[in-house]
């Protein structure tokens, strides 16, 4: 049984993929060794199934310790990624690093995962050696796994996602902004909300001038509850934020098409233009996505569907009716599983090859711990 280093584990991605380590019985497929980087010496958590080599947690920075372990799995983050990565790399470490943070993401050395979209690339990547894969951009993978099958088949000419994504993809403190957020404006109008016969004007006066001025939006940096913030990430300069940038080129990059792919891997085909625009909404962890493709063939809605329902096991095709849109194509319905349900599919007037569709996914599963998890598994043989 190999040993695997697991570093942010307790983190908020770290302790969804703990959970499904649980859930699927994984850790009796490898030794877990629990590390920290900031409480090294006490003693390693408890999951069920799991028999850690070491009572102990390691040092997440104690480079020599990591060099032992044959595979590395981190959620710890960019900097950290950034920070310990090159030094076990100059130290002569040749084993597997698995890494949910972007950091590494678009590095020639190394394969975005996404198994059940691009086992092909991944394996390509293993037999000539890869050793660097690392988790998507959480919306990117998310498409992927609802239109996967449409793309398998080379079937995008070019798409369009105009994105609604959840607070969970800033972080755990984040979300809890958001629900503070969502507190304090009833709050401040509780009392109106109560008498049925007060004014709505007066309490939607209230309820703007808290979010102008009363709200904490210290981790968003504007308010969110009862809004909307139209950028995520950094700003690129050229009107894209970071975010839009990742939409296209981790696609490609996932599809083995576009730039910087890792050694091994057959270039599957011209980078299919991917636009997207990126918008932060008041839902807590599934972010969707509202689609528009160009396919390169004018196919009847039934066969769209069903090639979508075929791409994987966990895209479900939601019919375009008001009752089932209404009752499986919301964030509330897709937390917590890993089914992605797409829907709204139907032609555009644009012409025949024109669709639309809407899908969304758990930010937290498949967005950002199944896929990793995934690859452990593989790595694992
Ligand atoms: N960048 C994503 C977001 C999360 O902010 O929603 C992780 O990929």
């Amino acid at each position: 049984t190999l040993s695997v280093g697991l570093i942010g584990w307790r983190g908020m991605v770290g302790s969804v993929l703990m959970q499904r380590f649980v859930d699927e019985g994984d850790f009796s497929h490898f030794n877990p060794v629990f590390f920290s980087t900031s409480a090294a010496g006490k003693p390693a958590p408890e999951f069920q199934g799991a028999s850690p080599e070491t009572a102990q947690l390691q040092d997440a920075y104690d480079v020599a310790t990591l060099a032992k372990l044959p595979i590395i799995v981190t959620m710890q983050g960019g900097e950290y990624t950034q920070e310990v990565y090159p030094k076990l790399r100059a130290a002569g470490w040749d084993g597997i690093w698995i890494d949910a943070a972007s950091a590494l993401r678009m590095a020639e050395s190394s394969i975005i995962v996404l198994d059940p979209v691009n086992r092909d690339v991944i394996d390509a990547g293993l037999a000539a050696g890869v050793k660097e894969f690392v988790g998507g951009n959480c919306t990117v993978s998310c498409m992927l796994m609802g239109l996967g099958g449409l793309f398998k088949q080379d079937l995008v000419e070019w798409g369009t996602a105009m994105t609604y994504q959840a607070a969970s993809g800033g972080g755990a403190k984040h979300m809890r902004e958001l629900l503070n957020q969502f507190g304090h404006l009833h709050g401040e109008v509780a009392d109106e909300l109560a008498d049925p016969a007060s004014a709505i004007l007066e309490i939607d006066r209230k309820v703007l001038a808290a979010q102008r001025s009363g709200l904490d939006a210290s981790q968003f940096g504007v308010p969110l509850a009862g809004s909307l913030i139209p950028w995520i990430d950094s700003d690129l300069g050229n009107g894209m934020s970071k975010e839009e940038c990742k939409g296209s080129e981790e696609t490609n990059k996932i599809l083995g098409r576009g730039q910087n792919l890792a050694p091994g891997v057959q270039r599957r085909g011209a980078a299919i233009p991917f636009e997207s625009l990126c918008v932060r909404v008041g839902a807590l962890r599934s972010h969707s996505q509202a689609l528009t493709l160009k396919l390169r063939k004018d196919l009847p809605v039934a066969e769209i569907e069903q090639i979508i329902a075929e791409g994987s096991e966990w895209a479900k095709v939601v019919p375009n009716e008001k009752e089932a849109t209404m009752e499986q194509l919301t964030p509330v319905a897709a937390t917590g599983g890993l089914t992605i349900p797409v829907g709204r599919i139907r032609k555009l007037e644009m012409g025949g090859e024109y669709i639309s569709a809407f899908t969304i996914g758990d930010q937290l599963l498949w967005g950002a711990a199944e896929p990793l998890r995934r690859m452990l598994l593989i790595a694992l043989g």
